[in-house]
């Protein structure tokens, strides 16, 4: 089965409400009937509802950046996957690498964040990646390896199915430096391998790993266009909405006119 291109956009801090809704309405309107690549974003947290809304019916989907790991308490600005999954998100950003180096998130609160999203029934869409100095000091495998391991522990065959994985070199991300496609490409391998070794070879073959950093529409295709990348998480790129679409473009089939 031919995976369709699987293109997510991340807001991060950006764009204000009355931006987020005009964006997710000329996605819809650009979308049409269209249903040969998958696409959505990630907006900020309160806009979560107004961009759903504004998506209904499009097929796009609508992710959280974050999540916490707990049902419900005492856990003052935090969300939990419940209440993503209430306002009508179907996926959350899990361990990206701002939140585990900005903001000292650690494995073990990651893999406690991937099992409450796949709780609820949502899928997250989780990151992994190495930093410039690991990759100079050759631990770029180690390191995508570990994170793999404990983002993913204790979790089985018909759930991990439900998970995107993201691959995103830290050193790439908002830098502009894009990992040559076939530098990217060999990590995706790599992480098959990893999922091969775990789940199987049919499963880790079904599932989505995404490339994500300085993602560009000059850059799009080619990064598609690598055996092993199914998808991209863009950053910089999807905050206006004619460059994120230009991204879709070149990362969907050819044979589109829009
Ligand atoms: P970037 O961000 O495209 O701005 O590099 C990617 C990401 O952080 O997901």
């Amino acid at each position: 089965m031919v995976k369709r291109p699987f293109i997510v956009g991340n807001w991060k801090m950006n764009l204000t409400l009355k931006e987020g809704v005009e964006f997710a309405r000329q996605l819809k309107n650009n979308l049409g009937a269209r249903r040969d690549v998958i696409c959505g974003i990630c907006p900020p947290f309160v806009f979560l509802k107004d961009v759903c809304l504004a998506l209904e019916g499009s097929g796009a989907l609508v992710g959280a950046q974050n999540v916490h790991s707990d049902k419900g308490g005492a856990y003052t600005g935090e969300v939990s996957a419940s209440m993503i999954k209430e306002v009508g998100c179907s996926h959350v950003i899990v361990g990206h690498s701002e939140r585990r180096h900005l903001l000292g998130e650690t494995d073990s609160f990651i893999n406690a964040k991937v099992k409450a999203v796949l709780a609820t029934g949502l899928k997250p869409i989780f990151c992994i990646g190495e930093k410039l100095n690991e990759r100079e000091e050759g631990r770029t495998e180690y390191v995508v390896k570990n994170q793999f391991k404990d983002g993913l522990r204790g979790i089985n065959a018909q759930h991990v199915r439900e998970v995107v994985i993201a691959y995103e070199p830290v050193w790439a991300i908002g830098t502009g430096k894009t990992a040559l496609p076939s530098q990217a490409n060999e990590v995706h391998s790599f992480i098959r391998e990893l999922l091969t070794a775990e789940y199987g070879k049919d499963l880790a073959k079904g599932m989505y790993i995404l490339y994500g950093g300085s993602v560009k529409p000059e850059n799009a295709k080619e990064l598609m266009a690598q055996p092993e990348i199914d998808g991209l998480l863009v950053g910089g790129a999807s905050i206006k909405f004619e460059s994120f679409w230009d991204i879709v473009k070149a990362a969907s089939t050819p044979c589109n006119n829009n």
